[in-house]
């Protein structure tokens, strides 16, 4: 296990990566928990962020009502955000739930009006700790101030796309707001790292069409690993579990174990990367 740690754990502090898309039901939460959970489960320190008040990753990876406090605290009184971590049933996977009151953030950050920073500055702490390799942020469906303020925190944006017709509606409305995020000053480094087609159906042609048209436009940004449709992935979150731990050797774990691989295939340090 440790041997696996030096050799993936990164040569730079804590990213921070945004699972990101307007668009709803497009397999954001369930890539933020598997993702995770996968990389997880090869010995890389992982935190996710429930960003959501929808709380879909919180319940999904089985945390009850009485475990923990969002960031909401941490957002809007200026509490400790590593007091809302919690481990979940995975070792190496710790996470900061959500609960109904970060909807009311939308509002109350945005009067406060340094709403793009305040959560970069409620993150720096966590980055800053040296007890994680990556944190995940799960956004909600929406442009609202906790998506936006998730882009103007993030290091990188990983944008799931359905595998299906209108799943690159909105895509081009994203890009426009990485494009505003950098260049209004709120966070110019932001990277958009990836694409990642969740719900493929290898059978259906219009899935392998917009694959097709997805990698043809922006070709190497997009992972090769497709997320199939899966029955266990859909129903892995009613169990509380990852799809790691629900069906280590189906089909959605092969896939979100191989989704892990080439991510990190893609952070690993670069050769000629100074030492930090
Ligand atoms: N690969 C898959 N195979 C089968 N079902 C899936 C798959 N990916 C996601 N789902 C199911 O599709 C639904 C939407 O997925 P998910 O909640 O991950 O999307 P989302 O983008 O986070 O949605 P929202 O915009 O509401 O936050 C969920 O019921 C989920 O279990
Ligand atoms: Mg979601």
């Amino acid at each position: 296990m440790i041997a696996f740690v030096v050799k993936y754990a990164p040569a730079f502090l804590m990213r921070i990566i945004a699972i990101a898309n307007q668009k709803g039901g497009v397999g954001k939460t369930t890539t933020a928990m598997n993702l995770s959970a996968g990389l997880a489960s090869k010995g890389v320190r992982v935190l996710l962020i429930d960003l959501d008040p929808q709380a879909n990753a919180t319940s999904g990876l089985g945390m009850t009502e009485q475990e923990g406090v969002s960031l909401y605290p941490a957002l809007v009184a200026g509490d400790d955000p590593r007091n809302a971590i919690i481990p979940t049933q995975l070792p190496g996977l710790s996470m900061i739930r959500s609960t109904q009151d970060l909807a009311g953030c939308e509002v109350e950050l945005a009067q406060a009006g340094n709403h793009l920073v305040r959560l970069r500055q409620v993150l720096q702490p966590l980055r800053e700790s040296g007890n994680f390799d990556y944190a995940f942020l799960d956004c909600p469906p929406s442009l609202g101030v906790l998506m936006t303020s998730a882009l103007a925190a993030a290091d990188e944006l990983l944008v799931p796309i359905q595998c299906e017709y209108f799943g690159l509606e909105g895509l081009s409305k994203i890009v426009q707001v990485v494009q505003h995020i950098r260049e209004c000053g709120a966070n110019p480094g932001l990277l958009l790292e990836g694409i990642v087609m969740t719900m493929f159906d290898s059978r259906a042609n219009l899935a392998q069409q917009v694959v097709t048209d997805v990698r043809s436009y922006f070709s190497e940004i997009v992972y090769q690993t497709a997320i199939p449709r899966t029955i266990r992935l859909g129903e892995a979150p009613s169990f509380g579990k990852s799809i790691i731990e629900y069906e280590p050797n189906g089909r959605g774990a092969q896939a979100y174990r191989a989704l892990a691989e080439e991510f990190l295939a893609r952070h690993a340090p670069k050769a000629d990367t100074p030492a930090p």
